[in-house]
């Protein structure tokens, strides 16, 4: 005990320049005593971070920058942490790309988005300033910053681009989507109204001065939540898909489980009017840790989005070690009879190592497989009439990880970490069932059925977890079970 007070204080006086330029409280990046630090997924070399943002790609890179408190591993103090890409999943860390310290950002750079237009990269962000004595701008003010090397960033001489809510708004008004139609440019964002949460719009000839167009979608008497954040809004097939993140859902049965959500809304979208005709709102994952999706288009016009990994108020254990938050493996979008579908990009098959196992195994009862700690689990199976349960479980010989589950009898698929709060959702009719399952040392994300249902938690491992294939009922399953070790992509301090 003393010895971990002791290497927490540690980590907290320790403030220098790290290998990758950035000044942070210790550079983490290739420690291989952490435990439960990620191999393959995107976190910061240390201190907190949340939302994905300028999720992009520039002269032949993908950029994701993501909320990031350099100086400790609580949130506050906000700045763009960034890191890029060749491939989407082998990713390198770059100098921080905002800092907060201007007047009209000085609390921090808040979540936002980022566009490509000629030769530079430009990212769209808040500026918050917690308490305003300003008459030039309001606490949440809109913000941009370019840069031609996608490395260094300058904020815009003129900023804020977008000084002031609605007359008809709050004063929460932030996290700014922009994207291009046509000739002109256009920006989405989360604002507040009279307790009813919504996204607002503006139009722009050239990124620099918005008119307000007015709003797109919103929150019926609160229905949905008292402010919708991060908003993202696309076309996918001839729909348009909003997601967004509301926050005040009440929780209902099974639903919104988390204390904020992250889902979407799809329908019909006419620029000329600004109209959205759209159905009701679904949550995207049931797992524990998924919030704030962002996404962009790749270049051969996939959909791509990624997550925060987290969720406010929850609890870090990795904190200890001197970060805190990740992000979800960027994840393709589909739409299926109006269903946004998430499969795991399919760049993740760059990450496989060597296949660890492969066999078809029979299951009745609990089957042991081997110890796991970065993996790749792919179980396929044709389930029988008389089963109860089928799923798998990952335990630490200290205790249960986690066990994941389908319950034939109540027709749910549980996560359960072995506290007081398991998750669940149901499914209708199934006969097969495949889960494809990303383990890292403190993650685990689920994907069933070819992405129809995910589910995304933080799990907390003491050591490598043994997984074992359990089933209950009066017949027994064949299952195929491939198992591959992924790449630990933060080896070198690259
Ligand atoms: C969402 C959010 C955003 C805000 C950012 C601050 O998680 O609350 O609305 O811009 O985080 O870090």
């Amino acid at each position: 005990m003393r010895l971990i007070q002791f290497q927490f204080i540690l980590i907290f006086i320790s403030l220098k320049k790290n290998c990758f330029g950035n000044e942070e409280i210790v550079t983490l990046a290739n420690d291989e005593n952490l435990k439960y630090r990620l191999h393959y997924h995107i976190m910061a070399s240390s201190g907190w971070m949340n939302d994905p943002n300028g999720f992009s790609f520039f002269n032949g890179d993908y950029h994701i920058f993501y909320q990031h408190n350099p100086y400790e591993v609580t949130p506050g103090n906000v700045h763009w942490g960034h890191v890029k890409s060749k491939d989407l999943v082998h990713w390198k860390y770059l100098p921080n790309a905002l800092t907060p310290g201007e007047p009209y950002d000085r609390n921090g750079c808040f979540s936002g988005t980022a566009i490509v237009d000629g030769n530079n990269l430009i990212l769209f962000y808040t500026g918050n300033v917690d308490e305003n004595n300003s008459t030039n701008y309001s606490s949440q003010n809109q913000n941009m910053a370019l840069s031609g090397d996608g490395v260094k960033f300058e904020k815009f001489s003129r900023n804020p681009i977008i000084p002031f809510p609605p007359e008809d708004g709050g004063s929460a008004f932030r996290d700014p989507k922009v994207w291009k139609h046509e000739d002109n440019w256009y920006l989405l964002m989360g604002n507040q109204a009279k307790e009813n949460g919504r996204v607002v719009l503006y139009e722009s000839k050239d990124l620099k001065n918005w008119n307000y167009i007015g709003v797109l979608a919103s929150s019926w008497n609160g229905s949905l939540g008292y402010m919708w954040e991060c908003p993202d809004f696309f076309k996918l097939n001839e729909s348009y898909v909003l997601i967004f993140s509301p926050q005040g859902l009440e929780r209902d049965g099974d639903k919104y489980a988390n204390l904020y959500q992250t889902g979407y809304v799809v329908g019909g979208y006419c620029y000329e009017y600004n109209h959205f005709s759209y159905g009701h709102f679904t949550e995207m994952d049931f797992g524990h840790d998924f919030y704030a999706m962002q996404t962009m288009e790749t270049p051969d016009k996939r959909r791509v989005g990624v997550a925060w990994m987290g969720m406010w108020e929850s609890n870090f254990p990795e904190s200890e070690e001197g970060w805190a938050g990740a992000l979800t493996i960027p994840r393709e979008l589909y739409l299926e009879e109006g269903k946004l579908i998430q499969k795991p990009i399919r760049e993740t098959k760059l990450l496989r190592k060597s296949l660890l196992f492969s066999k078809l195994i029979t299951v009745n009862g609990m089957e042991e497989i081997c110890e796991l700690k970065a993996a790749e689990i792919d179980i396929d199976t044709k389930l029988c009439a008389d089963i109860d349960e089928f799923g798998f479980v990952l335990d630490d010989q200290e205790g249960l990880v986690v066990k994941f589950y389908l319950n034939e009898t109540d027709k749910t698929f549980n996560l359960d970490r072995g506290d007081e709060d398991p998750r669940k959702t149901g499914f209708e009719e199934l006969l097969y069932l495949k889960m494809q399952i990303f383990l890292d040392a403190s993650s685990l994300e689920v994907f069933l059925n070819d992405g129809e249902i995910t589910f995304t938690s933080r799990i907390y491992p003491n050591q490598s977890p043994l997984l074992s294939i359990f089933s209950r009922g009066s017949c027994a399953l064949d299952v195929d079970v491939k198992i591959f070790e992924l790449e630990n992509i933060w080896e070198k301090c690259n």
